[in-house]
């Protein structure tokens, strides 16, 4: 399922998009040489582009068509290619959107310098509206997302990392970012909010696809956080109920450590702890234009496949 399919149906975010994906090949492919063909095909193994759906869905009815919110799509779509390209690196990830990922095509040297080169990118999309505010939101944000990834290089080989340890890494790394789409969407501040739990709802369904998923689906090879011992939460949780997940969790190699977090409760807890924060997200929503569709959405972060 395409995530964002159940929404398609706001009038104007087929085409917002449709022009989000032009600005991005044009950000993309305006510098000659191998970061700029990184960055091609990056872009062209696609996603579901969330974050500029947001930014769209966030955005007052009148202001949707304008440069900003054209600029703030592409902007965030780009922090979230650049943070993938160098997530993959450190995640020693093969495989992202159903094809080989860029370290692993291309070495770590250039990956790192084509995810340097795509947040650039991204500041360069809001730097030409000259909006300092705009500016200033999105590298609050790179910088929680970065402070997120360094976060859980500590957090690794933690069976015992807490939730709450757990849940801020979620804030930061991913949260952040869904709370800056709907901020530079230029709607009620409040949204930010709602962004904010709605990407920590989204990331603990991520981490439950991360042992249920397959590659088909997801596109990406399951049982990656485990073999890293990145402590996810239904991770944290089997591990304290099974202590050959600890182990495994702990960098021991575990032959059925998947099969067993899903004989335990953990897959189920966890997912009920992805419906708080979609209620949460909920909550925070009042008489937005297009309140049913980011209610939908809060149910999509949850049940999507991939
Ligand atoms: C993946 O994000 C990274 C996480 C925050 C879990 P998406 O699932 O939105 O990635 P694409 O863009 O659709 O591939
Ligand atoms: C999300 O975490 C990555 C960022 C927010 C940068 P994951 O490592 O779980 O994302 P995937 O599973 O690789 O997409
Ligand atoms: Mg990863
Ligand atoms: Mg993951």
């Amino acid at each position: 399922m395409n995530a964002i399919a159940s929404i398609r149906s706001a009038p104007g975010l087929e085409s917002y998009l449709e022009r989000l994906e032009a600005r991005l090949e044009s950000a993309v492919l305006s510098h000659p040489g191998v970061v700029g063909e990184v960055g091609r095909e990056t872009l062209a193994a696609g996603g579901k582009r969330l974050r500029p759906a947001l930014v769209y869905l966030a955005c007052p009815p009148g202001l949707r068509e304008g440069e900003r919110a054209q600029a703030a799509g592409a902007a965030v779509e780009l922090v979230h290619m650049a943070t993938l390209v160098h997530d993959d690196m450190l995640d020693g990830a093969d495989l992202r959107r159903g094809r080989p990922t860029a370290w692993a095509l291309h070495g770590e040297r250039t990956a790192k310098a084509a995810g340097d080169y795509l947040l650039a990118r991204a500041f360069g999309e809001l730097a030409r509206n000259g909006d300092p505010d705009a500016v200033r939101l999105l590298a609050d944000a790179s910088l929680a997302l970065a402070r997120g990834e360094a976060l859980q290089r500590r957090q690794a080989f933690r069976p015992d990392t807490s939730v709450d340890e757990y849940l801020e890494r979620c804030l930061l790394k991913t949260g952040k970012l869904f709370e800056a789409a709907c901020l530079l969407g230029g709607g009620r501040p409040e949204l930010g909010e709602f962004g904010l739990a709605l990407g920590v709802a989204f990331q603990i369904a991520d981490d439950i696809l991360d042992c249920t998923g397959d590659f088909d689906t997801t596109g990406k090879a399951p049982g990656v956080d485990l073999r890293d011992g990145t402590p996810t939460l239904p991770l944290i949780l089997a591990a304290r109920s099974d202590r050959r997940v600890r182990d495994a969790l702990a960098g021991e190699s575990v032959a059925d450590a998947l099969e067993r977090v899903s004989a335990t409760d953990a897959l189920e807890r966890s997912r009920e702890l992805a419906l708080e924060y979609a209620d949460r997200a909920r909550g925070a929503l009042d008489g937005e234009p297009d309140r049913d569709l980011l209610e939908a959405l809060t149910h999509v972060v949850v049940d999507r496949e991939h």
